[in-house]
């Protein structure tokens, strides 16, 4: 049985940070509890992408992402704008199953959307709901609710009731999300591929059975290497979403930049000849109407 959703107040926050000044997250010491300088909320000259290869070089720095930098793998807020401002409207519920430092949870909050954010590392909730108090006197979190739970059981969550899902999961064991302090449920700690698929297909069908129909789930994946060889898991992903039913609306290629380890890794791909990856998939998938199967006819064929 999977952990239950566990609503985290900012009560409790102000607990937590009472006795951890910091969260530690991979190796990274991350710090919580102080005063959030914002220099810029927003960002000024936004815009969307109107292609399907997406390439942030400068990742954005607004509201309090500056500040989460030091979250292995936290992606650049561009994406979530992107995905929220395309494909939900305002007062929407937006759901990061995945949430870690909340960069979903941020945009969210900015753009005037319920948000909903879910981990399975309570501390990084702390890091989302410290991220999360920004304006309003640094005392509310406005429309955002955070829970310490699992994407495999969203069991506070209504079926058909989520507008937007944008998300982005560990990729198997690339990081490990809670190496100091081994979270059991955490999927980062999934030694085994088959196993890490076989949990993914829970999600995703937790994310079938929230989403409302006729809307969309954004997700995050790359690939992994093994043995000089390509690892295709943003395929093997995608193929679960089809067989759920969902329909792929849009395959998004997210150009990867200032990766931890490249200097390493560009020497490796010299001697032991191998190419670097450079890139992820930012799939886009769309949960029939169905009440109109006709619409997606050549999806469903193919
Ligand atoms: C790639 S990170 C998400 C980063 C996020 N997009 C951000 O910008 O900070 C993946 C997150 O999944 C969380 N996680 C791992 N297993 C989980 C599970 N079973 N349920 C919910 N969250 C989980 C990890 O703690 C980690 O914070």
């Amino acid at each position: 049985m999977y952990k239950n959703m566990e609503k985290i107040t900012l009560d409790d926050y102000t607990e937590y940070v009472k006795l951890h000044k910091n969260v530690t997250i991979e190796k990274n010491i991350i710090k919580i509890g102080e005063k959030n300088i914002i220099n810029e909320l927003e960002p000024e000259n936004f815009n969307l992408g109107i292609d399907n290869v997406w390439s942030f070089p400068d990742r954005g720095k607004w509201c309090t992402h500056y500040l989460n930098a030091r979250y292995r793998g936290n992606y650049a807020p561009q994406i979530p704008r992107n995905i929220i401002l395309r494909y939900s409207k305002e007062n929407d519920t937006v759901l990061d199953p995945f949430a870690g430092s909340g960069t979903t949870l941020i945009e969210a909050k900015l753009l005037n959307r319920h948000g909903i954010g879910i981990d399975i590392n309570l501390g990084s909730v702390m890091i989302a709901i410290d991220r999360l108090k920004f304006n309003n006197n640094d005392n509310t979190l406005v429309d955002q609710e955070i829970f310490h739970g699992d994407a495999r059981f969203l069991d506070k969550i209504e079926d058909n009731s989520i507008d937007l899902i944008m998300t982005h999961p560990p990729y198997a064991n690339i990081i490990s999300y809670s190496e100091e302090n081994i979270i059991e449920d955490d999927l980062s700690s999934i030694k085994s591929i088959n196993q890490y698929y076989e949990e993914m297909d829970k999600v995703i069908k937790e994310i079938y059975r929230v989403l409302k129909n006729g809307k969309y789930c954004a997700i995050l994946i790359g690939d992994s290497r093994k043995n000089g060889h390509h690892i295709p898991l943003s395929f093997k992903i995608m193929n679960l979403f089809l067989k759920e039913g969902f329909i792929l609306k849009e395959d998004i290629i997210k150009i990867q930049h200032n990766t931890k380890t490249w200097n390493y890794w560009s020497k490796m791909s010299i001697k032991n000849n191998f190419l670097l990856l450079a890139y992820e998939h930012l799939f886009l998938f769309e949960k029939p109407l169905n009440n109109d199967l006709s619409k997606y006819k050549y999806s469903m064929e193919s």
